[in-house]
Parts: C-alpha cells; structure tokens; sequence
C-alpha cells in the first residue's frame, strides 16, 4: 500500500511572515490527517526557515521549489543543496513546468539538480508532463518517456524509492482545467510501465506518483481514488488554510 502524499507548491507566494500565519493556522485544525497521508509544504526560499523551523515538531514536511545542480561558488542567485540540508529540509521540487517553460530548464538541467539532490539524500518531487499541443498530436508517452528516461538518468533503485514522482499536465496547471480522472490515471499507469522498464516492477509498484493540475477540494476525491494516483501536487488550492485542509480531507475519505 502506497500512503498518499499531498504537497502545496506555494510557488512565488507567501513571505516569512505570511507563512508563519499560515503553518499556525494549519497546524491547529490539521487534527489526525497525517495518520492517512504524507502531507508537504513547499515555500519560496527565503520563507524556508520559518517553514523548517515551525514544522521541525510536527508530522508535515518542507520541500524547496527548486536547487542549483552546482556546488557552492560564483553562481549568483542560486541556493545548494547542502543550504537546503543546513536548513533540515527534505524535499525538493525539481523538473516543474514553469522552470521548464518559463526558465529554460532542458531534461539535461534538471537530471543534474536530481543528481546532486541525491548527492546530500534530498527527495526528489520529480514533475513531469505534456502540453496541449504534445498531447493534441499523439505524444503523450513519447513525451513522458522521454522526462523521465533522461531526468531520471543515473538513479539507482534507492534514489528512485526516496524519490515522488508528479504528472502535471501542463494544460491543467493553473488553468483551472483538470485532466478527468481517467486522463489522469491513464497517464500514471503510463508512468508506473516506464518506471518499472527502468527499475523493475517492485520499485514501481511501491513510488508514489502525484496528480498535479487544478486539483481543488471538488476533484479530490475522484482523482485520489483512482488506482495508480498517490497523492497531489497543489498550487492555487493550497494557498489558504480551509481549502488545503478540505482538499486533503476530501482527497484522503475518498468519498468513505
Ligand atoms: P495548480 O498548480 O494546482 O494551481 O494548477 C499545480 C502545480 O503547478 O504544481
């Protein structure tokens, strides 16, 4: 069995102080819910402290939204992995669209971020996912091979195990269309087929796969019960403290 992880990709939102705010909140209506699934928090860099610091005495778990694939030296604005282990953080996002899209990040780029993560024991989410365009003209698994044939390239079957993997199709991301159930799941079965071509069946059976893509507290549970959908990866729905906490409310009963 598989136990869900839910994570709140904050993206470029959310300061100090406005995550302060938030975790407090959070933490006093969270009630049993990490009993059902792992439950994660993604802030912007400079909010990672804050995050760590009040998190450090609960069952919820920081992530950083992205890591530079060098060591320390003249790379500026970038932030190593070893500052994201100074700061007791366990994930990182890694291979999200926007740093695809918006920032330039080629399979090559961010197969060296997973790397290095590894390098220091930091768990890889790992986002992969088509455009409209890819799957409008018949590429999705040619696309999906490819993300995760080369961002995955030198993993072993224990990087592979301490590392979540996140299918967001780009045209659900922030678009408020979500992928049908169906469409989602048909894509990490996808997924799960080529994870285990890389690591063998056991390993695919046991990596937990996230549904990215509008997921709100409407379609939680309708994606989450879906066989091979192991969890989501949240941006908007994340930002306030009711709608996360309905969505994984929602997403972990299932319906029950
Ligand atoms: P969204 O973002 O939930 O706002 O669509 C998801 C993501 O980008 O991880």
């Amino acid at each position: 069995m598989r136990k869900p992880i839910i994570a709140a990709n904050w993206k470029m939102n959310k300061g100090p102080s406005e995550t302060e705010d938030f975790l407090t909140s959070f933490l006093s209506k969270l009630g049993k819910a990490t009993d059902k699934c792992d439950i994660v928090v993604a802030p912007p860099f400079v909010s990672l402290p804050k995050a760590s610091q009040i998190l450090h005495s609960h069952d919820v778990s920081v992530a950083a939204q992205n890591v530079s694939q060098y060591d320390a030296g003249a790379y500026t604005g970038e932030v190593n992995v070893l500052m994201l282990r100074e700061l007791f953080v366990p994930y990182v996002i890694l291979g999200h669209s926007e740093r695809r899209s918006v920032f330039g990040e080629s399979d090559e780029v961010i197969n060296a971020k997973m790397l290095k993560a590894r390098e220091v024991n930091l768990k890889p989410i790992f986002c992969i996912g088509e455009t409209l365009e890819e799957r409008e003209s018949g590429q999705l698994e040619a696309v999906l091979k490819r993300q995760v044939n080369e961002g995955l390239k030198g993993f072993s079957e224990k990087d592979m195990l301490e590392t979540v993997v996140a299918y967001e199709p780009v045209w659900a991301i922030g678009t408020g269309v979500t992928a049908s159930p169906e469409q989602a799941q048909e894509a990490h079965a996808k997924v799960r087929v080529l994870l285990a071509e890389l690591f063998g069946g056991d390993v695919a059976d046991k990596v937990r796969i996230q549904y990215g893509g509008s997921v709100k507290p409407a379609n939680a549970a309708e994606l989450l019960s879906q066989p091979d959908i192991d969890g989501a990866l949240v941006g908007g729905a994340s930002l306030e403290v009711a709608s996360f906490l309905q969505l994984i409310e929602n997403g972990t009963n299932k319906g029950e």
